[in-house]
């Protein structure tokens, strides 16, 4: 017996109907805002990610299914979505199409962290992202397009968390101010820590370790007058739209291309990984991957961690509405052309099999969760017929022609 690898799951029904109407509300919600689809590779070039995601990221140090494939190349399964949507945009010049660069995309990513409730090593993300608009206008339609697929989804309970990481101007003095900071206390650090301050300081505040007591202690980031401007822009909007917001100065993020707008959407409902989607602004990623200056703003949300929420909502009825059963091997010739007429007619149908006595195919239909058991025994093999036998309601067993029972069917579900 080889089982599956830790952190990599099955995703068994009825879970797995909660994942598909999670990415039907989305199709529906992405449509609504001007989205369209754009599908990207599962394998890239490492340094794809080293180069966006950031070489400083937990995400690149310690987290990537990377490796060195036959031919000598370095490659990666996709940590998160971004720097492959982003690769696209550019390698196929997406913004000279005079349509907005809208583009969503729903796929599994892949990280080395270790796995407990919430957190796994391939798990699936909806991942939105707007290129192209440096307007507050896309920072409040990005976050309030996310809120709307929660509530579409009857999602409660969560909380959304806003904070601005400003321009790299705002950054390069608060950098330089929170590097002397933790320069004098590299001692009170975490080892990580103490090796990635000089390289990215920001990355400490984020830290599981250091963040805490950083957030609380440490000097905070003075926004320039145009990304204060923008925050505030963007509030205002926000508030417009009807979405409400915690304005949380602690929030970093752990990806290195964000810029001006951060947020994540969190629920107290799912303990330590908390975070149901998060995002932000990355107004220069694309010009540094070598794209033109395209500001950017987008999110990716955790399926798996959405779909922990849903749990307690009445997953979708996937069972056949009929099921069909047979009394011998001629009459399992007219049972199977039945369940073909059937489903012609938009009926969906299943069956057992006819070798096996009555009995027993009884006893499957009443377990399968039809509606109702179609026989064809040796008497109606004999007339052209079926009995028809309601089985989730008391009702009598009717006989009807076969020619006539999808239409019989169908107004008998129909009534229902
Ligand atoms: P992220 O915060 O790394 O952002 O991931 C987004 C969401 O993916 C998280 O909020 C969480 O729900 C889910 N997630 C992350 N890791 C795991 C895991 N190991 N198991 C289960 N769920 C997980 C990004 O990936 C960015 N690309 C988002 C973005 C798009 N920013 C701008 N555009």
């Amino acid at each position: 017996m080889i089982n599956s690898l830790r952190g990599f799951r099955d995703i068994l029904p009825p879970e797995s109907t909660l994942f598909a109407a999670v990415e039907a509300a989305a199709r529906e919600v992405f449509a609504l805002y001007g989205y369209q689809e754009l599908r990207i590779p599962t394998l890239e070039k490492k340094e794809l990610y080293v180069k966006s995601t950031g070489d400083t990221t937990d995400i690149v140090e310690k987290e990537m299914y990377a490796f060195t494939d036959g031919g000598g190349r370095e490659v990666a399964n996709r940590p998160e979505g971004t720097p492959g949507m982003v690769r696209a945009y550019i390698e196929h010049n997406l913004g000279q199409t005079g349509r907005n660069a809208k583009f969503f995309f729903i796929g599994n990513m892949f990280r080395a962290e270790r796995p407990q409730a919430g957190r796994y090593r391939e798990f699936e993300q909806i991942d939105a992202e707007y290129i192209g608009n440096p307007t507050p206008a896309a920072d409040a339609e990005t976050i309030s397009m996310l809120i709307k697929l929660l509530g579409k989804l009857g999602v409660e309970g969560c909380s959304v968390e806003l904070n601005s990481l400003g321009c790299a101007e705002c950054r390069k003095n608060y950098r330089a101010t929170l590097l002397e900071y933790l320069r004098a206390r590299r001692e009170r650090l975490c080892e990580p820590c103490q090796g990635r301050i000089e390289r990215n300081p920001l990355r400490a505040l984020d830290c599981k370790i250091d963040g805490p007591w950083l957030s609380a202690e440490a000097p905070k980031l003075q926004l320039c007058p145009a990304c204060a401007e923008h925050f505030s822009a963007t509030q205002r909007l926000l508030g417009a739209a009807g979405v409400k917001y915690n304005v949380n100065p602690n929030l970093v993020r752990g990806l290195d291309y964000y810029s001006r707008t951060v947020f994540e959407v969190r629920s107290t409902m799912l303990g330590s990984q908390d975070a149901v989607a998060g995002g932000g602004r990355y107004d220069d990623l694309v010009k540094s991957m070598g794209g033109p200056a395209a500001p950017a703003i987008g999110w990716g949300l955790g399926v798996d961690r959405l779909v922990m929420l849903l749990k307690d909502k009445p997953a979708p009825d996937t069972a056949a509405k009929t099921f069909v059963i047979a009394a011998s091997k001629e009459a399992g010739d007219k049972a199977f052309e039945l369940m073909t007429a059937l489903r012609a007619a938009g009926i969906s149908s299943d069956f057992s099999s006819f070798e096996l006595s009555l009995r027993s195919q009884m006893r499957s239909a009443d377990k399968s969760g039809a509606s109702f058991a179609l026989i064809i025994g040796e008497d109606e093999l004999k007339a052209g017929t079926a009995a028809v036998k309601p089985l989730k309601e008391p009702g009598e067993q009717v006989i009807v022609p076969l020619q006539e029972a999808p239409a019989r069917i169908k107004a008998l579900l129909e009534k229902k």
